[in-house]
């Protein structure tokens, strides 16, 4: 696992025929965003919400095949109740909107995560928003929502486990595990994004970025751009992936 902290500005040089197919993506820093421009935290979710149709229209655009990204997750339930709300009603917002739009913007939607707690408008959306998007090829978007890796993988042992007892699998082997979990059948992010400053993964992919890069970068989400997206790409084409091997 190679760790990059990007610090100097340098214009991305994008090979766009030799494009990743998988980038992932945690959106963070909204808060801070908002904080330093004196409004509240919800203001920066609402700007959050922007750039992620800025990026997900972008990825569409340049022909990359998966775009996965870190909504809301597990933990989240632990903030204010006005901002889990004002998040939840985002989310909202998109899907309704996407549900006109999906089609005609080439925008596939999956979602990882348990979403059988959210509120039954937001569930009634996700359902309408998976089934428009069984129907046609573009870019799949995998949106997490209360998603945790650690439970996804606990979910995936459970399961995998299941199956081996009723005799449904000859032996557990790690394709068959990878297909238990939400992200079964997609493959592994070449490439994890992490705007905000922080360096760590926070329950995000665990067991599908093992040999992912990960590229992190100063400029809060709300300020992330097409141009970040660019360098992040050309950075990882710059990279000499290995696989553990020599
Ligand atoms: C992390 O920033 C961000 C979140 C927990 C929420 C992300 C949600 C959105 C971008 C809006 C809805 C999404 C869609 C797909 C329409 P933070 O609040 O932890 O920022 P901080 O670290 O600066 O406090």
């Amino acid at each position: 696992m190679r760790l990059f902290h990007r610090t100097e500005k340098r214009a991305g040089e994008v090979d766009f025929g030799n494009l990743p197919r998988h980038i992932a993506i945690i959106m963070d820093g909204n808060g801070r965003w908002a904080k330093k421009r004196g409004l509240p935290r919800t203001a920066g979710h609402a700007a959050g919400a922007e750039t992620f149709r800025t990026v997900a229209t972008y990825c569409k655009d340049i022909g990359l095949e998966y775009l996965t990204v870190y909504a809301f997750s597990t933990e989240n339930w632990k903030r204010p109740a006005d901002e889990v709300s004002a998040i939840m009603g985002l989310l909202e917002r998109y899907l309704y909107e996407a549900v006109d739009r999906m089609e005609r913007d080439k925008v596939k939607l999956r979602f990882f995560g348990d979403t059988s707690v959210l509120s039954p408008k937001l569930r009634a959306l996700i359902s309408r928003t998976s089934e428009i998007s069984a129907h046609y090829a573009g870019c799949q978007v995998n949106v997490c929502l209360n998603y945790g890796a650690r439970d996804e993988i606990l979910r995936a042992a459970r399961e995998s486990a299941e199956a081996l007892a009723a005799g449904e699998i000859p032996a557990l082997t790690e394709a068959e595990f990878a297909q238990r979990l939400w992200s079964g059948g997609i493959p592994d992010p070449d490439l994890v994004i992490r705007p905000g400053g922080e360096m760590r993964l926070s329950n995000f992919l665990l067991w599908q970025a093992a040999y992912s890069e990960l590229y992190f970068t100063d400029t809060l989400w709300p300020d992330f751009s097409k141009l970040e997206i660019d360098r992040a790409i050309a950075w990882l084409q710059r990279r000499e992936r290995r696989y553990g091997g020599a």
